[in-house]
């Protein structure tokens, strides 16, 4: 048995935190400490030893795992055989009746493979089905099927739990993890483009009444008050659109555009970067993997749409403005999500924030029912 489990979590909007809660729940039942460390932008504190076991959690997004994981383990100290255990996360939905399964792609194996690479004996991976949180793109479950999806995820997390506190080893996915290898090009298109745009298409609607409540709840701090007369939310780069802000905001006010993305897809695409492309840049060179084309259209287009995003949020200080973008975007209508049993104060506790947890980061129920 092992003497201490630490559990190590990302979560957006408490679905990770619930299933290392399972995990952490079957080990102190058997008598073993456990210690939960959330990720986010601070390195995890670690001392590997053989009778440590690591478990990591955490969402799957892109068909792999997020950036703030895959570089926190890469800052891990040497594993010296320390045991892992991975848990990747799942979009679960329900519809009529039927469950439907995520997709974990490459999240599980990636994950696993650099922790084999720091030094540490991955003892286990398996992908857990919870209620989709994606909801810029989709309204969230009901509050039957997030019950069902979760009564189904809970014996699955506490057998693997056991197997793997009894020394045993237990690996899944094999198939999600093939079917992720083919679509590994989609992933790394996210990971360097798609995440990065979609911080850009947040936005606080006419709602909004400055709490910072968004940029407190943030994991990795991407979320910055600014604005000369009111403070208002402005999603910066670092944003890993983990939904945690849409989510908890207790009066629903953050949004997300469908008109910013149209807007910003010209702009990243307008005639201006293919003129710079056909007048200053050279014939690509044939020994780099990505021509210099495609290198300067990518800074062109990071540049192009942080200016936009500053200009952007500046006009959404106009009250009828933010008021008019939030009328004409989809998720105004969405019903938001967040894992039922868990209240964001369970895992708020270790931010370094000064948060007062004291019911101010309840999360309001009308938005899930
Ligand atoms: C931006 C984004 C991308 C996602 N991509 C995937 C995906 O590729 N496959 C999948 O099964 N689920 C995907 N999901 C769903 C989450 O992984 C899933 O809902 C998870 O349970 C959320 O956990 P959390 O509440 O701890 O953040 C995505 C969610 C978001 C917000």
């Amino acid at each position: 048995m092992f003497e201490t489990i630490v559990l190590f979590f990302m979560t957006g909007t408490g679905n990770s935190y619930q299933v290392a809660a399972w995990f952490a729940e079957k080990a102190a039942a058997l008598g073993v400490e456990v210690q939960m460390q959330q990720i986010k932008r601070a390195n995890l504190s670690l001392e590997p030893k053989r009778s440590t076991l690591c478990v990591f959690a955490f969402p799957t997004h892109g068909f792999t795992a997020p950036w703030l994981l895959l570089k926190q383990i890469l800052c891990l100290p040497r594993g010296k055989g320390t045991a892992a255990a991975i848990l990747p996360l799942r979009a679960g939905t329900r519809i009529k009746g039927i469950s439907f399964p995520g997709m974990e792609g490459t999240a599980g194996y990636l994950a696993a493979c650099l922790l084999l690479w720091k030094g540490y004996r991955v003892k286990g991976v398996l992908g857990i089905d919870m209620p989709s949180n994606w909801t810029a793109v989709h309204w969230g479950l009901s509050k039957e099927n997030t019950e069902f999806i979760i009564a189904a995820a809970e014996p699955k997390v506490k057998h693997f739990a056991n197997v793997i506190l009894n020394r045993q080893v237990y690996f899944d996915g094999i198939v999600p993890f093939l079917i992720g290898l083919w679509l590994a090009p989609i992933s790394v298109m996210y990971l360097l483009l798609g995440q990065l745009m979609l911080s850009k298409l947040f936005f606080a609607s006419d709602k909004c009444i400055s709490c910072r409540k968004c940029a407190k709840l943030c994991p990795k701090q991407a979320i910055i008050m600014a604005g000369s007369n009111r403070k208002r939310p402005y999603w910066t780069y670092s944003c890993d659109s983990c939904m945690a802000c849409m989510n908890y905001c207790p009066y629903g006010a953050v949004e997300v555009s469908p008109i910013i993305g149209i807007l910003f897809y010209f702009i990243g695409t307008i005639p201006i970067s293919t003129y710079i492309l056909s007048h200053f840049v050279p014939l690509p060179l044939s020994w780099l993997p990505i021509s210099w084309s495609g290198i300067i259209q990518y800074i062109y287009i990071l540049i192009s749409v942080f200016l936009a995003y500053r200009l952007l949020h500046t006009a959404l200080g106009w009250r009828f403005f933010s008021m008019f973008l939030s009328k004409l975007s989809h998720t105004r209508y969405f019903r938001r999500y967040h894992a039922p049993n868990i209240n964001v104060k369970d895992f708020i506790l270790s931010y370094e924030v000064a948060v007062d947890t004291k019911n101010e980061l309840m999360y309001d129920n009308r938005n899930n029912k």
